[in-house]
């Protein structure tokens, strides 16, 4: 692909569905090679609409609209950067040859529906996963639960971000559960994975590059393992590299090749892998750059946004680890909008540290505005730093 100036004929014009603070790292680097970027998103001023050349506000669950946007802008490259997109589209505009989609429109498709991705990596690759099983109905839910053992996990198959999930310990929990997943869930009346518990050491997620290789065929890269903490589904905190025995990193990197060719396509994918010991299982997968994968801007060569920029556009990528880093998230503690923030001067004392505020509109309590990374002489040392430098930042009202 030939890249070309922006706003021109010759223009290679890149559209975001969903434009986040992942979209907006990712923006900023096509900007670097004056690719044109178009921002979509359901709500005004999303991140990556600040970046962008241009901005469309659209229910993207909407077929007809996402149609409708797609054919006016005639993207060359569509980013799929959320799940809660009407995907059917994606599948039409890629078998008609008019933009290609990242990694594949098949991809995103499995991708966004627990049922697809884990039939896929267990029941097709035969990959390592947790006992699961599907239910349509709270009775099913408690047969699911009563195959894979408590303690489980119960997930609507369509949600992200810990919404609608649920921990279970016993089958007075059932009920429970099921409503709450119904509740929060994308869609009503949907399904849910209930999971056994993996009693794991720690969880990583391995960032994997499908790029063009130097003769035009597909080359598959690890970035170093990185480690985080969740709370509530939710990623609080996470450093590269997380220390794992070789024969875990040799597991790891074999259960994310083997998912990510079944994929295929081009683009950074999450792995999300639980390990204990030697043992790794497969848990889920991102098609595109990861939440805990922020850590990158401090500790990579190339972040990982800028390796999916790379990729998706044919060209070469670096994973080098360069340092030690790590990533600490400034939830907005408050519902308000317009919200500033306080102590980033203290934030930014903090050594090596540093900030990005993504300039959501809204804040709400658990909603992420904003991370600190770090860099340290090890993982325990950024950790420290960014946690302190996060610690510094306060949200507050305008
Ligand atoms: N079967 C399991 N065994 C142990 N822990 C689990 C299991 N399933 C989920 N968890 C814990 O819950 C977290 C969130 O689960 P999962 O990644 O499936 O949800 P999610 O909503 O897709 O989250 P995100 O969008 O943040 O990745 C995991 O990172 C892990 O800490
Ligand atoms: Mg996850």
């Amino acid at each position: 692909m030939k890249l070309g100036t922006p706003l021109s004929d010759t223009a290679v014009r890149v559209m975001l569905l969903g434009s986040g603070e992942l979209g907006k790292e990712v923006a900023i680097e096509l900007q670097r090679l004056g690719v044109e970027v178009i921002a979509v998103d359901r709500y005004p001023n999303a991140p990556a609409m600040q970046v962008a050349h241009r901005s469309h506000v659209i229910p993207m669950t909407d077929p007809h609209v996402l149609n409708g946007v797609i054919l006016a802008e005639a993207p060359h490259i569509i980013v799929p950067e959320i799940e809660a997109i009407a995907t059917e589209v994606l599948a039409d505009i890629e078998a008609a040859g008019m933009a290609v989609v990242i990694p594949t429109a098949r991809a995103v498709q499995l991708t966004m529906n627990r049922e697809g991705i884990r039939r896929l990596a267990a029941e097709e690759l035969g990959l390592p996963t947790s006992p699961y099983a599907f239910a349509g109905s709270a009775e099913e839910l408690a047969a699911g639960a009563e195959t894979v053992g408590y303690p489980a996990f119960v997930k609507p198959v369509m949600s992200s971000s810990g919404k609608g999930q649920s921990f279970v310990e016993s089958p007075d929990e059932i009920a429970d559960a099921w409503t709450y997943a119904q509740d929060s869930g994308r869609v009503a009346g949907a399904r849910v994975i209930v999971e056994g518990r993996i009693d794991f050491d720690f969880e990583i997620t391995l960032l994997t590059v499908r790029a063009r290789a130097a003769d035009g065929s597909t080359e598959t890269s690890f970035c170093a393992p990185i480690g985080h903490r969740q709370v509530k589904g939710d990623y609080v905190e996470s450093w590269q590299p997380q220390a794992m025995t070789p024969a875990a990193l040799a597991a790891s990197q074999d259960i994310a090749g083997k998912v990510t060719d079944a994929l295929g396509g081009l683009g950074v994918f999450g792995v999300e892998l639980f390990v204990k010991g030697d043992q790794v299982w497969f848990s889920e997968v991102s098609p595109r750059p990861h939440d805990t994968g922020l850590v990158t801007l401090a500790s990579q060569t190339m972040s990982e946004f800028a390796l999916h920029a790379r990729a998706i556009l044919g060209l070469p990528v670096d994973v080098t680890l360069r340092e030690p880093a790590a990533s600490a998230v400034i939830y907005g503690g408050m519902e308000a909008q317009g919200v500033a923030f306080e102590g980033v001067a203290e934030a930014l004392s903090v050594p090596t540290a540093d900030l990005r505020l993504f300039g959501k509109p809204e804040a709400f309590d658990r909603r992420r505005m904003g991370v600190a990374t770090a860099r340290g002489a090890d993982v325990d040392q950024a950790r420290e730093r960014a946690r302190e430098a996060a610690g510094c930042v306060k949200v507050v009202r305008g």
